[in-house]
């Protein structure tokens, strides 16, 4: 009976102990995960705030997850390439709840003076966003330049040249995700 009593007090003292004893002891799960990505917080903020939803598949959540964050928390991306960036009634800037217009969600067509309309940078028929492979669009975010070597005149690509690499691959996994929208014709 005594033998038995001490054996549970060993016992106890063994599940206490296992937590602390660490990697090879016990069957604790966070021993296996990978290292935490450091930008953990924007990645899972990001998935949250996308007002459209993801096809992730064969891409790297994490960059969507951040490029996602980027866009709608960061940048101001849809504000300029959806029109109208709100339906009808979820303006915030009338100090009503905000409702983004998710069925024009980046897809252009907002006016900025002659001749000057965001494009549409949903992905095309191959899932490229707007049309441009990666290079071209890190073009476009590092340099502004056209493919003619014109200058963007609206887009602060300015105040986007300095992102980080992971960054600038970020944005674009983000857009390759998001629901392709067929352009509508000014
Ligand atoms: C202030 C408004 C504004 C903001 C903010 C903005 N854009 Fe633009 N963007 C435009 C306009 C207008 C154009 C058309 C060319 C120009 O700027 O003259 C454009 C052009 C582009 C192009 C070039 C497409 C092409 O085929 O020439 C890409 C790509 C792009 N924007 C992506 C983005 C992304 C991604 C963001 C957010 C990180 C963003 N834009 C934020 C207004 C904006």
């Amino acid at each position: 009976m005594r033998d038995f009593k001490l054996g549970r007090w060993a016992m106890f003292g063994f599940v206490l102990a296992a937590p602390v004893l660490g990697p090879g002891c016990g069957n604790n799960d966070d021993d296996k995960q990978m290292p935490e990505d450091p930008d953990r917080e924007r990645i899972e903020k990001g998935l949250t705030v996308s007002p459209v939803p993801l096809n992730l598949d064969g891409k790297d959540r994490n960059l969507v997850g951040l490029g996602s964050y980027l866009v709608n928390v960061q940048s101001a991306c849809a504000g300029c390439h959806t029109a109208p960036p709100y339906v009808e009634g979820g303006d915030p800037y009338q100090g009503q709840p905000e409702r983004i217009n998710t069925a024009r969600f980046l897809a252009g067509g907002v006016f900025f003076g002659p001749g000057l309309v965001s494009p549409n940078i949903t992905p095309d028929a191959s899932g490229n966003p707007g049309g441009a492979s990666f290079e071209e669009f890190e073009r476009y975010m590092r340099t502004g330049r056209e493919d003619n070597g014109d200058i963007l005149q609206v887009m602060p690509w300015p105040s986007y040249k300095d992102m980080s690499d992971r960054e600038v691959r970020a944005i674009y996994e983000y857009l390759r995700a998001i629901p392709r929208i067929e352009s509508t014709r000014p």
